[in-house]
């Protein structure tokens, strides 16, 4: 059996990841794997996670299963955060997954179940993923158009051109803020636009939402996915805790299905639930735990949201120092976009050939599509960073 087996192609992220381990230079820069990272190159643990883990490592009483969906505590105190008021809680049905992956995974999984002709439109670019799993999975995808790789903005005439073509039933994969791999995202007449044509279209729209509180704020970053809630019949929602409460290793993550017919809601959870057995059976459980304690906390909530903000804040301050290094290494204003995208990814503009150029002159590691992650840099590595654009020619 095993000899039928073929190579699959390896994640270009995962594999960057390995290469800048494996770089014996000292003087090297990550700005590879979206991971957030301190001034000194640490992903540290929140404070407020931190309290927490203590607090359950105290009073927890028992390892047994939870349900199938993870614990319910976990899906309202998530719902509330994503969607805060926009829509009635019985009208969501909600399950824990292994990270927002996972999520994304029960997703397309319910999309092929409930309409197996779906096709799943994409924007160009995306998280590569998305794109891995859903060849994996045998789901036909459309790439709609987004960046403007001149402006570095989105091509938002070029988006609702290539919008038109999605047929009834057929799904539009939206990121709900900073734009994973662009740092372009949708201003609020744009998400307005965006869910007219899907309403007319009678498209489903799905909604990765991996980076809330990254971008302008907890409640301002979730503005777009609230409205698409609101506003359309059904939703998925694939929403991730890795970044924003910082326990990537522990897998936490939550799938919406938002109907706006609540008679649906018990069918849509028995679905999400039916799901999770049949791929892994129970969710993982502390992390979830944990974000459940911090959000349903006062003091633990106010604390997280306050380091939330101070990690959104040094990344935009980032952002400018490089935003204006360049400006000043370059003497024009062509690297202004770095200061107007958000979240933790920017994409440069820069050719495969100048990504190499700059890793292997420079010891910068960013993503071959020049993807790179604005938390990687410090207040040191931002003029390294500069140089480097400037001598790449970019
Ligand atoms: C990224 O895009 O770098 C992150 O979402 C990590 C990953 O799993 O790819």
């Amino acid at each position: 059996m095993f000899e039928n087996l073929k190579e699959q192609p390896a994640d270009k992220i995962l594999m960057l990841m390995q290469a800048y381990r494996e770089d014996p230079r000292e003087q090297k820069v990550d700005l590879g794997v979206g991971v957030y990272k301190d001034a000194s190159g640490n992903t540290p643990i929140m404070r407020a996670i931190k309290t927490a883990e203590k607090r359950l490592w105290e009073t927890e009483t028992t390892k047994s299963y939870t349900g199938l969906a993870g614990d319910p505590g976990f899906s309202d105190a998530m719902v509330n955060l994503v969607l805060g008021d926009s829509v009635p809680r019985e009208t969501v049905a909600a399950a824990a997954t292994p990270g927002g992956t996972g999520a994304v995974r029960q997703a397309f999984d319910l999309i092929r179940s409930a309409n197996p002709k779906a096709r799943v439109f994409v924007s160009d670019p995306t998280w590569p993923n998305h794109l891995s799993i859903l060849k994996h999975m045998g789901i036909e995808f459309v790439p709609y158009r987004y960046f403007d790789n001149e402006t570095r903005s989105v091509d938002f005439t070029g988006m609702i051109a290539d919008l038109h073509q999605v047929m009834p039933g057929d799904v539009v994969l939206l990121h709900g803020c900073c734009h994973n791999p662009t740092g372009a995202n949708l201003n609020l007449s744009q998400w307005k636009a965006v869910i007219e044509l899907l309403l007319e279209r009678e498209a489903v729209p799905m909604i990765d939402i991996a980076y809330q509180g990254f971008g302008d704020g907890l409640d301002t970053d979730a503005e777009g996915v609230r409205l698409v809630a609101e506003k359309m019949p059904e939703v998925l929602i694939a929403a991730s805790c890795s970044k924003n409460f910082g326990i990537y290793r522990e897998r936490t993550g939550l799938l919406m299905a938002v109907s706006k017919d609540a008679s649906r809601t018990k069918l849509n959870q028995q679905t999400l639930n039916y799901l999770n057995r049949q791929n892994f059976s129970f969710p993982p459980d502390h992390g979830a735990r944990l974000v459940t304690m911090v959000l349903n906390d006062e003091e633990l909530r106010a604390d997280w949201a306050a380091e939330l903000e101070e990690v959104r804040t040094s990344m935009l301050g980032l952002r400018e120092q490089l935003a204006s290094e360049l400006q000043r290494l370059s003497g024009s204003d062509r690297f202004g976009f770095l200061a107007q995208h958000r979240g933790m990814f920017s994409r440069l503009g820069a050719t495969p050939e100048q990504v190499e150029t700059m890793r292997k002159d420079s010891g910068i590691y960013m993503v071959g599509d020049s993807r790179l992650n604005i938390a990687g840099l410090n207040k040191t590595t931002v003029p390294i960073l500069a140089e480097a654009i400037i001598k790449a020619g970019i």
